[in-house]
């Protein structure tokens, strides 16, 4: 049973709902419009395959190549599709109270509510920092995004470690780990697990028996319609959260994504993409301050939170102008004056200027 103060529609909406067809899209963060050309080729290339189920070799492959990505061991790896999968499957650890972080996104709150779990909300004030002392003693589930989506903050690996605790499961939702640039990395990671790859403040590199990542390969390789991601965890972890699991849970075209993107020369691909994204961010940042707007900093996801007065009609105007940003009152501890938009490069920020001089001026 949901609270009557929790609406589950709008712990559904997502950014794709916003951006109508044709509109320029600042509401979802994938990056571009499509996978990179390598990518559709590989997968291209395994059609012929479809008319045999996905193999064992593939699904053994999948994980050998994501373990040595993130320097784990391949029982250490769940191939998920989409990192969707992953919260759903989160009621299997049976937990008593399940703590989330807010503001973040809901889908891991709405997959554990509609599955009867006690859920208790964590809702971190401005300037989003996380706090571990917030987090009730008697949660054995804890669950956060890193980066944060909508407020694109990234809490150090050492405070989600200190949200451990015996008897408790951290859940971190890297979905969009991989599109943060290994600039500003605190010293104290950089190179510290042979798994992290450049990737500041993940945990994917953490072998911990209450440590549970999830990744997607949604945002940085424009993935959404494949549905792939997968959880880096301990085996017996990952045992209780496919209990019951269909056979052939992925198809060979996920699996063969999930090969492609875990090859060194893909990682080296999407730490260009998140020094790309770093750049336009600083360049979005400080044109969209100069209008006026208050952008919530430091950030260092693929979008930024906007906090401007009657959001609403902000937003409904820039959709008037053909142009698309996410509302972002449907997160829990945000309003009506909050905006999600994505970062994107000059040529589409340049029109989103234009709008937004247009709609407040
Ligand atoms: C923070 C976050 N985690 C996870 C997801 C879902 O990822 P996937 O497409 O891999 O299911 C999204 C999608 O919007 C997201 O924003």
């Amino acid at each position: 049973m949901l609270e009557d103060s929790v609406d589950p529609a709008m712990l559904r909406h997502h950014g794709d709902v916003d951006a109508r067809p044709g509109m320029l899209d600042f509401a979802v963060n994938v990056q571009g419009l499509a996978p990179p050309a390598w990518l559709r080729e590989r997968l291209a290339a395994r059609l012929t395959d479809l008319g045999r189920y996905p193999s064992a070799a593939d699904e053994h492959a999948a994980r050998a190549a994501v373990a040595a990505r993130h320097g784990r061991s391949p029982d250490e790896v769940l191939l998920l599709a989409g990192a969707a999968e992953g919260f759903a499957m989160l009621p299997r650890l049976a937990p008593r109270l399940a703590a989330v972080i807010h503001p973040s996104f809901t889908e891991p709150e709405l997959a554990l509510r509609e599955a009867a779990v006690p859920v208790t909300r964590v809702i971190l004030d401005r300037p989003y920092t996380l706090d571990p002392a917030l987090v009730p003693d008697e949660a054995d589930l804890v669950v956060l995004g890193n980066p944060t989506n909508p407020t694109s903050i990234l809490h150090p690996a050492e405070t989600i470690e200190a949200l451990r605790r015996p008897g408790r499961i951290v859940v971190v939702d890297e979905a969009f780990a991989d599109a943060v640039a290994s600039s500003g990395m605190s010293s104290a990671l950089r190179g510290a697990s042979p798994g992290a790859v450049g990737e500041p403040e993940s945990l994917a590199g953490l072998s911990a028996p209450d440590v549970l990542v999830l990744r997607s390969l949604t945002k940085t390789w424009a993935l959404a319609g494949l549905r792939c991601g997968y959880a880096l965890g301990a085996p017996e972890v990952l045992a209780r959260l496919t209990h019951g699991r269909p056979h052939w849970p992925l198809g060979t075209l996920q699996l063969e994504a999930i090969i492609a993107t875990a090859e060194p020369s893909a990682v080296a691909e999407s730490r260009r993409y998140a020094d790309r994204i770093a750049a336009d961010r600083t360049a979005m940042i400080d044109r969209l301050t100069a209008l006026g707007l208050d952008v919530h900093t430091p950030a260092t996801g693929p979008f930024l939170l906007l906090r401007v007065p009657d959001g609403a009609l902000l937003r409904k105007r820039l959709a008037d102008h053909g142009i698309a940003v996410r509302r972002a009152d449907t997160f829990p501890g945000l309003g009506p004056d909050h905006l999600r938009v994505a970062v994107r490069g000059v040529g589409e920020v340049d029109r989103l200027i234009e709008a937004v001089n247009a709609a407040l001026w």
